[in-house]
């Protein structure tokens, strides 16, 4: 199954979804927790992802960027980096269909998937990328990284710190690519995806920002979509 224009008849308009506004009452919560619930009970990807039964509402996000990109269709191989709770891998799964192959990696454990192979590994590790590529027997045509250090609230700590997984992923993706093949990649804006964009403008053919709409308009969070993966050894 490939998404496409189908995707918003799929799983509906959600921007567009109104919902009455739920306010949580303080005396029961602290300030930011009273202030997270109130945006997970307002926010209708939280409530098309529950309905959908998709495990986050980061589903969405990939459902958006293949929207724009056409990145998913039937038969890929695709590594799924920082991959837990499992949105984005059961979106992968669905699209890839029996003939494609999922490996899917996060530090948390995360629940099974029909079809997917999980491992529970700390990518920045040593020995993360060589698990991976066993578990892969082969070459990727996709690699994806949501991979996201738990923020410290320091806005260039957590730049620093998911530049070095957004790095360590791209260096892996050239590793495991077949020629044609496309990365996606998180990051937090702050000034170091210069070098990376550069490095993946001389690897890819084509290289995208993208802010999809289920991304929060709040959070620095955007993605680098490189597709058309030249390989060079
Ligand atoms: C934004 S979440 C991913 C959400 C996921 N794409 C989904 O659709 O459900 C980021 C993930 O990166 C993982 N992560 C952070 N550091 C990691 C590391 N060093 N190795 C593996 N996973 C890591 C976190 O555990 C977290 O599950």
């Amino acid at each position: 199954m490939k998404y496409g224009k189908k995707a918003h008849k799929r799983f509906g308009d959600i921007a567009s979804r109104r919902q009455e506004v739920v306010r949580v009452k303080a005396k029961k919560h602290s300030t930011s927790s009273k202030k997270w619930l109130e945006r997970q009970l307002n926010d209708p990807y939280v409530t098309a992802a529950k309905k959908e039964g998709f495990r986050s509402r980061a589903a969405f996000k990939l459902i958006e960027l293949n929207d724009q990109f056409h990145l998913l269709s039937s038969g890929l191989r695709v590594v799924d980096l920082g991959a837990a709770p499992g949105g984005w891998s059961q979106v992968v799964a669905i699209a890839i269909g029996p003939k494609g192959k999922l490996i899917a990696l996060d530090i948390l454990a995360m629940n099974p998937i029909p079809k997917v192979e999980i491992l529970h590994l700390d990518f920045m590790s040593d020995d993360a990328p060589d698990k991976l590529k066993v578990a892969l027997q082969g070459s990727a045509d996709l690699v994806l990284s949501d991979l996201a250090p738990s923020t410290t609230g320091h806005t260039r700590t957590d730049h620093i710190r998911i530049m070095a997984m957004a790095e360590a992923a791209a260096l892996f993706a050239t590793e495991i690519l077949a020629p044609g093949g496309a990365f996606v990649c998180k990051f937090f804006q702050g000034g170091a995806e210069k070098q990376l964009l550069e490095q993946l403008k001389r690897d890819f053919a084509k290289v995208k920002h993208a802010k999809p709409p289920a991304s929060r308009a709040e959070s620095s969070e955007t993605y680098l979509v490189a597709q058309g993966f030249r390989k060079t050894k």
